[in-house]
């Protein structure tokens, strides 16, 4: 109470807010990664992933195996994109075997995402990540990979910079539930990652905003 309200329009302001992107970097684990803040929910930063990258009709590949996973799945379904579910018994983490079965048949290099939440929250089972991005890299498929690392970025090892490799570049978000980000009504702060090539790729019009 002693203390004067912060302004968040006076001029300390925005190298305070850069400095904090730049720390943000940490909890990625990461120098590449561009990070930025995301004012919405776990939900819409699946959506905003998805329809900054991706566009209807767009072939993705992901693994359902918990409540989380599935109402991700049943979003890129009404987004509109052509979903390859590899279903699993809820409780497993995702099959790298069966993800290399799905990307060996793309000859065409057709699938432009394979998506997988990290740390299912409905189960507890955390999926392993780099492992996931090694078979993609084996393929020497260019399909992006997106992490829902929403319960798990912030509280679980995770390291961005393992992720980086020849065949497409990541991007992540973490948000309140392992970050402890505060709430405010009904809107979750969520701080996301994204590699440089996504950022080239798509319109991001949030990364534009705060990076001008
Ligand atoms: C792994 C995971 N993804 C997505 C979500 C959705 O987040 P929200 O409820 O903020 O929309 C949650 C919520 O707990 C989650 O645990």
């Amino acid at each position: 109470m002693a203390v004067p309200s912060a302004n968040h329009r006076d001029a300390w302001f925005a190298p305070w807010f850069k400095s904090i992107l730049e720390d943000t970097k940490y909890i990625f684990d990461t120098q590449h990664g561009t990070p930025f803040i995301f004012p919405g929910t776990g939900t819409g930063g699946w959506e905003s992933a998805l329809t900054n990258t991706l566009s209807p009709g767009d072939k993705v590949v992901t693994f359902r195996f918990g409540v989380f996973s599935h109402l991700w799945i049943d979003m890129m379904q009404r987004l509109g994109l052509d979903v390859h579910v590899i279903d699993q018994p809820w409780g497993e983490a995702a099959d790298e075997a069966r993800l290399d079965e799905v990307l060996r048949a793309d000859k065409d290099k057709k699938i432009k995402a394979v998506c997988v939440v990290h740390n299912e929250t409905s189960t507890g089972v955390t999926s392993d990540i780099p492992f996931v991005r090694k078979v993609m890299n084996d393929n020497n498929h260019p399909a992006l990979l997106l992490v829902d690392g929403v319960s798990s970025i912030g509280a679980l090892q995770f390291k961005y910079v393992c992720l980086l490799g020849g065949g497409g570049d990541p991007i992540l978000y973490g948000q309140l539930p392992a970050c402890t980000l505060p709430v405010t009504s009904n809107t979750l702060n969520q701080t996301s990652c994204v590699c440089g090539r996504c950022i080239q790729q798509v319109p991001f019009s949030l990364t534009h905003t705060l990076f001008p």
